[in-house]
C-alpha cells in the first residue's frame, strides 16, 4: 500500500482527500497535519468520517516526521503557505502533490504580481507539472511535483481545449461567466460567506480580478499557440458545492451542433472523468456532486457566430481533491479511476 500524507487534512479539500483515500485499494493515510493546538481524531473534526477512519490529526510541527511515514504528500494548504513545504518535502524525495496556486504559473513574475509575494522556490515552479491528466498525462506520470489545477480553470480549460486546440475560435473574444458553490473558498469563516449574506443571493465578483485569471490564460494560450484574451466573470451562488461555467466563443468558420459535439467526443474519447452531453443537453451542478466527472454540454447553429460551451464540475472532486486523486493514480501506474468511481 502507498503511504499517504495530507497537509492542511482540517481544510475542505484535506477533508474531501480523506473521504476518497479511505476507499482507495492502493493507499492507506498515515499521517494528518495541519495548523492544530492539540492533537485530535480526524474523525472528531469531521464526524462524517467516524468509523471509516481512525487516526490523529496534529499540528505539522516537522516536515521530516511526517516524511519519515509517507511516500506522496498531498499539500491542501493555502497558496503561499504551500510553497514553505514543498521544497522540503520533495527535498526529502517525496512525491508532492500541490492543491495550491504556487507552482501552477510558469512566469514567477505573474505570480508575484497577482499573489502578492514572493516566490521562494521559483526553480521548482519550472520543474512543476500542471495537473490537468487530459492535456498533461505523460508529463503527470513522471513527475515529482505536480501542481493541482484551480477549481474554476479546471472546468473553463476542459470546454475550451477542443476548439482552441484546432483554431476553430476567435482566440480574441472569449467571454467566461462561472458560478461557483461556497466551499470554492476554504473553510475559513468570513463575513461575505455567511449564509445570511448568500441565501437567496446571487452575485459578481472580482470580474476579471479573480486569481484564476493568469492561470486561465496561461493554460487557454497554450492551446491555442496564440495569446488570448479572456473576460472572466466570476459568481457566488448559494451552494455547497459545484462550479458551472459558461463560456462564449466566436466562431472562426462555420460549424454546426453535430460537427462541434463530433469534435468535443472525439478529443475525450479516452478520458474516464469527461462526459459530453448529446444535442439539446446541457450539464448540472447537481448530476456532478461529489464526483471527478466534467460534464460538458455545447450550443450553437450552423447560421450563427456564436458556440456556447457550458461545462461542470465539483470543485473538490474534479476541481480539487479528485483531480488530485486522479494525478496520483497516475503517478504510481494505478488504474486512473481507482478510489474514484
Ligand atoms: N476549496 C476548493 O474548492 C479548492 C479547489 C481547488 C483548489 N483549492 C486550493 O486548495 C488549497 C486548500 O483549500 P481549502 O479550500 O481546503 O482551504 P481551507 O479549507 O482553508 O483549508 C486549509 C488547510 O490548511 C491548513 N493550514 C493553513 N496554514 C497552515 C500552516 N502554516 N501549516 C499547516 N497547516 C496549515 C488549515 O489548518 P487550520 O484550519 O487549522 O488553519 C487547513 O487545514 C488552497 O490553496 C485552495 O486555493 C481549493
Amino acid at each position: 500500500m502507498l503511504k499517504v500524507a495530507i497537509v492542511g487534512a482540517t481544510g475542505y479539500t484535506g477533508e474531501e482527500l480523506i473521504r476518497l483515500l479511505v476507499d482507495h485499494p492502493k493507499v492507506k493515510i498515515t499521517s494528518l497535519t495541519a495548523k492544530i493546538d492539540k492533537p485530535q481524531n480526524i474523525s472528531e473534526i469531521f464526524s462524517r468520517l467516524s468509523g471509516r477512519i481512525d487516526l490523529q490529526c496534529a499540528d505539522l510541527e516537522s516536515v521530516d516526521d511526517v516524511a519519515a511515514i509517507s511516500q506522496v504528500v498531498f499539500l491542501a494548504l493555502p497558496h503561499r503557505v504551500s510553497m514553505k513545504f514543498a521544497p522540503q518535502f520533495l527535498q526529502l524525495g517525496r512525491k508532492v502533490i500541490d492543491l495550491s496556486a504556487d507552482y501552477r504559473l510558469k512566469d514567477t513574475e505573474l505570480y508575484e504580481k497577482w499573489y502578492k509575494v514572493v516566490h521562494s522556490s521559483p526553480d521548482l515552479v519550472q520543474k512543476a507539472v500542471y495537473g490537468l491528466p487530459e492535456l498533461y498525462r505523460a508529463e503527470i506520470k513522471k513527475a515529482d511535483l505536480v501542481a493541482n489545477p484551480g477549481c474554476y480553470p479546471t472546468g473553463i480549460i476542459l470546454g475550451s481545449a477542443p476548439l482552441l486546440k484546432n483554431g476553430f475560435v476567435d482566440v480574441s473574444d472569449i467571454i467566461i461567466d462561472a458560478k461557483t458553490g461556497l466551499s470554492g473558498a476554504g473553510r475559513k469563516a468570513a463575513l461575505d460567506l455567511h449564509f445570511s449574506e448568500i441565501t437567496g443571493n446571487l452575485k459578481a465578483y472580482k470580474i476579471n480580478q479573480h486569481q484564476h485569471m493568469p492561470e486561465i490564460s496561461q493554460e487557454l494560450t497554450n492551446l491555442a499557440g496564440e495569446s488570448v484574451k479572456i473576460v472572466f466573470v466570476p459568481h457566488l451562488v448559494p451552494l455547497n458545492r459545484g462550479i458551472l461555467s459558461t463560456i462564449y466563443f466566436k466562431k472562426s468558420r462555420k460549424m454546426g451542433l453535430e460537427e462541434a459535439l463530433d469534435l468535443y467526443k472525439d478529443f475525450y474519447k479516452d478520458e474516464p472523468f469527461v462526459r459530453v452531453k448529446p444535442s439539446g443537453q446541457f450539464p448540472q451542478i447537481k448530476e456532478v456532486f461529489e464526483t471527478n466527472f466534467c460534464d460538458i454540454g455545447i450550443w450553437t447553429e450552423q447560421q450563427s457566430d456564436t458556440l456556447i460551451v457550458i461545462s461542470a464540475i465539483d470543485n473538490l472532486g474534479k476541481g480539487a481533491a479528485g483531480q488530485a486523486v486522479q494525478n496520483m493514480n497516475i503517478m504510481y501506474n494505478f488504474k486512473e479511476t481507482a478510489g474514484l468511481l
